[in-house]
């Protein structure tokens, strides 16, 4: 990936983050040994039931199909190739089942369960750490939703059932196809997976009117530890809360969610502006009126700002307006000024169409090339480190500064910081009323990203260890005890539970606190009363805490 010195060139590096990585179809697969008893007797278990799935499991023995199924949804190609660095010596799964039934599920999880092998489950694969695919710890096997991603529309009662294994483009299709102001808030990248997305809380263009994706859910179905399916009725009130964000591999496994539709207008306002400050002074003055007066805008208008890592301080901006150009070019000439909006600037469309402009599909695509994102998408992907913030005060223009001059070191690479608002309903939602605490108070997150190419340790080494020096630049200026980290955005620098599955509460409260709060707490408990043995687990899933 190339340092990008022109503004043109950042164009160009927002999308080479995401570039294509599904030419790489070979594959390092470290696999646990199979020939372990309780491996072959999984098989057995899984072939002997009912609804037999003996066709629809792949190992790196018996099928030459391992390795792309396994590679089909791996979104950070950091935890698949074949190099030195220390991310590729994570764990494989012994096997890969891809369901295409809820009984399947069920008896997956049963086998699983009756032979002693972890069990993790992927929907999109987009977890920053690998979560769903590559362990750290002990052997396992993946439950792959990979083929249930049905999605159906009512439109009378705004509302869908969608399963986890669709992904975002498919679940927009669908609500395009039956309505054009229906839609559902949740994220930008049209590959990621509804399964983890609701399960770590989900933002995108409309968090401030509407809220995430998990304020926006009315049901669910979970596949618990004992295989039972269960109902927003039937799973009770604190799991059907703790499933809307408080982390994905812990409660069981959501097979399929019903989400709340909300009203949009048929034309709205989606558009990019860039803007190359002359100097780190004026990127300063930009961003910080920015960062004055993004949470108090109206909630009809999200402005998300993209700062990338050039030679002069440069920032993209997406703006998302639920209304028409006149009124926000008013409303952003009274408040933000400085960004010397145009009129030529603003550009109408339908909330489709906004889908596939935050996707960076191109201008005269139909949205029928939503349903093909899975294979031939422009959101693609290099090797990449996570981490995020949150603020609550104006950084202090100290703080600028020292964020510019480190984004120009040559370490940054191509490193990326997201801002993203919060405010308007963001604010009005109580920060218990799901796992997600950042109501509120909260101003914008930060996301940062750091992205590089490259098969040798030194170079992954050299990266993350800017992200990490940036990230501890700007500790006395985030949010504190404890500091808030969202819980999409894995981090596992934050901390991980024990690769026994013994962590206790107090250990995992360290990383447990940063996403979720006081709402941790609530979650062990929950944990305790559906998944008491620890069953479902990962890195960073919620501990059982019994009393
Ligand atoms: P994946 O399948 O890897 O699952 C993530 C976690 O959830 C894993 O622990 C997994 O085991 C668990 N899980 C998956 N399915 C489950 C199920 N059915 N039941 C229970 N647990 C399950 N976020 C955001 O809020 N807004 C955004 O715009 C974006 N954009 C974005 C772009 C890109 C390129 C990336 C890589 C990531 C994002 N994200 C994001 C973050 C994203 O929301 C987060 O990584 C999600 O957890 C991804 O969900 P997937 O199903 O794709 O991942």
């Amino acid at each position: 990936m190339k340092f990008p010195t022109s503004l043109l060139s950042l164009t160009r590096f927002l999308l080479l983050l995401l570039l294509p990585f599904f030419s790489s179809a070979w594959l390092d697969v470290s696999v646990a040994t199979n020939t372990q008893p309780q491996y072959h007797d999984l098989l057995h278990c899984l072939c002997s039931q009912e609804d037999a799935i003996c066709n629809l499991i792949y190992t790196a023995q018996n099928s030459t199909a391992y390795a792309s199924v396994l590679q089909f949804s791996i979104r950070n190609p950091r935890f698949s190739n074949n190099n030195a660095s220390s991310s590729s010596s994570r764990t494989k799964p012994i096997a890969i089942v891809t369901p295409t039934t809820i009984p399947q599920v069920q008896s997956t999880v049963l086998c699983s369960r009756k032979h002693g092998l972890h069990l993790r489950v992927r929907s999109g694969g987009h977890d920053f750490e690998g979560a769903s695919y590559a362990s750290l710890s002990s052997p396992f096997l993946l439950l792959d939703l990979v083929n249930l991603r049905n999605v159906t529309v009512d439109v009378p009662s705004k509302s869908a059932w969608a399963q986890s294994g669709a992904v975002l483009a498919e679940v927009y299709h669908s609500i395009a196809s039956a309505s054009r102001t229906l839609a559902f808030p949740a994220g930008l990248c049209p590959t990621v997976g509804l399964g983890g997305h609701i399960s770590g809380g989900g933002y995108g263009t409309t968090l401030r009117k509407f809220g995430m994706a998990a304020d926006n859910i009315r049901d669910a179905l979970l596949v618990d530890a004992d295989g039972r399916v269960l109902d927003r009725a039937a799973m009770g009130e604190g799991v059907f809360w703790a499933i809307r964000g408080g982390g994905g591999n812990t409660y069981g496994i959501v097979v399929s969610w019903k989400l709340k539709l909300v009203r949009v207008p048929l034309r709205l306002s989606a558009f990019t502006v860039s803007r190359t400050a002359s100097s780190d002074a004026e990127m300063t003055k930009l961003v910080d009126r920015y960062q004055r007066v993004t949470d108090k805008l109206p909630d009809d208008l999200m402005i998300l700002v993209m700062i990338g890592a050039v030679d002069q301080g440069n920032s993209t901006k997406q703006v998302m307006y639920l209304g028409g150009k006149e009124r926000l070019l008013r409303v952003m000439n009274e408040s933000f000024p400085e960004l010397g909006l145009k009129e030529e600037d603003c550009k109408e469309m339908s909330w489709i169409e906004s889908v596939l402009h935050f996707a960076n599909y191109p201008s005269n695509s139909t949205y029928d090339v939503l349903l093909k994102s899975r294979t031939d998408s422009p959101i693609s992907f290099a090797k990449l480190k996570a981490k995020s913030d949150y603020v609550g005060t104006p950084l202090p223009e100290s703080a600028l500064q020292g964020i510019w001059s480190r984004v120009h070191q040559v370490e940054a690479g191509a490193a990326l910081l997201h801002l993203i608002p919060h405010g308007g309903m963001m604010s009005r939602i109580s920060d218990s009323s799901t796992p997600y605490p950042y109501r509120a108070g909260t101003v914008y997150k930060i996301q940062y990203y750091v992205a590089w190419s490259g098969e040798q340790k030194e170079v992954e080494e050299r990266h993350l260890g800017w992200i990490r020096k940036l990230h501890e630049f700007l500790t006395p200026f985030v949010s504190k005890n404890p500091r808030g980290a969202y819980a999409n955005s894995r981090d596992l620098d934050l901390g991980m539970n024990d690769p026994t599955g013994e962590t206790s509460y107090e250990q995992a409260r360290v990383w447990g606190e940063q996403y979720f709060k006081h709402n941790f707490e609530r979650l062990a408990r929950v944990k305790a009363a559906i998944d008491p043995s620890n069953f479902f687990r990962n890195e960073q899933s919620v501990p059982p805490l019994s009393m």
